[in-house]
């Protein structure tokens, strides 16, 4: 804790420019990607129908109190660290050398996920402007998983699109061109325009019949419709709103990250709820929710409204292929400074934190963070992709939420300019919501992540136990 905050003040070399308002962006254009551009339809199509809903405000529940501990952490200890850095501070190396690893599939998966949600946007727009076919069998995923939970092959090659914006990406990530706050300022305007016109435009092409029933009845299948369908789709939307937590890697770029941080987080949280909650009513209004499993929903439900939308549908694909980008940009950069932070710390291999002498970049980490994210999109489908990062990221948020409950009684003498209300209800709900979100995940992804784990585990007491500077 010493270490962390000695590094917090004058050590800092980044520079504190950012507002209030620029942190609320930030966690804005981290959060709002393939999670309501493509995963709201295939969760009400194949789950809770009109009820996706429901699941929104499910999920937030879960996320605002794993929000809050955030908020405690990133204003306690304000310097760019991650839910790895909190709990290296509260809960020693072990500890911190899993949710570090859980990050990975947090942040390097989401950037592959969501460049298979923007893969399925640019075939789209590139289809319906332009008359351009991409072939399915380089635009969709080779391998899936039927529903005995059994991978099969599809007969598709690659998914060429995802591979090319991923390595797009990796391109500008190596060369160190940083996402600046006003260009991330621009692109969360945009967003927020294009879902807002979907909105008030789509609003007056809801068709009541599509909500009724607004839970459709359970298939006699756990997970299929009526309330554990409702809850099975919070596993999945859960996706939605990962990111607010990046929130929490600017805090040493804050101008006055004490009060700013809490704001930042939950700001961007509150915002994104009441967005998603209102998307996924206007979308199965306009369509109904069976028509919605698709790479695409919104782009389809706008169509489905007939001849008076079509003037929204070119705008809403181009904001959400520029959205779409963002996200995955500050996603992949995010899995450089945590595969960073580890190196730096003995627990990675030490090229890993090799700065690029011209860029002055983590070159490295970034290649590698690249060319993994470029096999999983290419190779994957969203659906296992997503549940692989909400699980990863669902055991970050459970032991941030334990971390805040230890420390209090630990170290009831820190200093905490942002407490979290309702001490210990709040951590403690949030490791009850997180935990039973994740009961709701396919099995096969534990089973993946256990793997994953072990792996981990492995490095751990191959290398990092044996090189770790703390
Ligand atoms: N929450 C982000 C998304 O939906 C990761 O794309």
């Amino acid at each position: 804790m010493e270490v962390l905050k000695a590094e917090s003040g004058s050590s800092s070399t980044l520079k504190r420019t950012l507002s209030r308002t620029n942190l609320v962006a930030l966690g804005i254009g981290a959060v709002i990607g393939a999670g309501i551009f493509v995963l709201t339809g295939q969760a009400a199509a194949q789950y809770a129908g009109p009820a996706v809903a429901i699941s929104f405000v499910v999920s937030a529940m879960a996320c605002a109190f794993a929000g809050l501990c955030y908020a405690e952490f990133a204003a306690m200890i304000p310097i760019a660290g991650s839910a790895y850095t909190y709990a290296y501070a509260t809960m020693g190396r072990i500890v911190a050398w899993i949710i570090g690893w859980a990050l990975i599939l947090e942040y390097l998966f989401s950037g592959a996920t969501v460049a298979v949600g923007w893969s399925g946007y640019v075939v789209n727009f590139l289809s319906s402007t332009f008359g351009i076919d991409i072939p399915a069998s380089f635009a969709t995923a080779p391998i899936s998983i039927n529903e005995n939970n059994e991978l099969f092959f599809t007969g598709s090659i690659v998914n060429l699109p995802a591979v090319i914006i991923v390595l797009v990406i990796t391109i500008l990530l190596y060369r160190g061109i940083k996402e600046s706050a006003n260009f991330n300022n621009f692109v969360v305007v945009l967003k927020l325009t294009v879902i807002a016109l979907f909105i008030i435009a789509g609003w007056f092409y809801i068709n009541n019949d599509n909500w009724v029933p607004f839970i459709p009845e359970n298939t006699g299948n756990f997970g299929q419709f009526g309330w554990t369908g409702i809850f099975r789709a919070s596993a999945v939307i859960f996706f939605a709103y990962i990111g607010f937590d990046a929130v929490s890697t600017a805090a040493q770029e804050a101008k006055n990250p004490q009060k700013d941080m809490p704001w930042g987080i939950l700001g961007s949280l509150l915002i994104c709820t009441v967005v998603y909650i209102l998307v996924a009513l206007v979308m199965t209004g306009i369509a109904p929710f069976n028509e919605l499993n698709t790479a695409a929903p919104i782009a389809v439900a706008i169509d489905k409204a007939g001849s008076g939308l079509v003037w929204l549908s070119p705008f809403i694909k181009l904001g959400a292929i520029a959205g779409l980008s963002s996200v995955i940009l500050v996603m992949l950069m995010g899995q450089t400074r945590v595969f960073y932070s580890m190196s730096n710390d003995g627990l990675f291999f030490a090229p890993f934190s090799k700065i690029h002498e011209k860029f002055q970049t983590p070159y490295v980490a970034t290649v590698i963070t690249g060319v993994i994210a470029m096999i999983a999109c290419g190779l994957l489908p969203i659906g296992i992709l997503g549940e692989l990062v909400s699980i990863g990221t669902l055991l970050a948020f459970m032991i941030v939420c334990l971390g805040i409950l230890l420390l209090r009684y630990k170290h009831p003498e820190f200093e905490r300019p942002f407490k979290t209300p309702l001490f210990p209800f709040v951590p403690i709900m949030g490791i009850v919501c997180c935990g039973g979100v994740m009961l709701f995940l396919n099995p096969i992804i534990f089973v993946i992540c256990g793997i994953w784990i072990l792996i981990g585990l492995g490095i751990y007491f191959f290398y990092g136990s044996k090189h770790a500077k703390y």
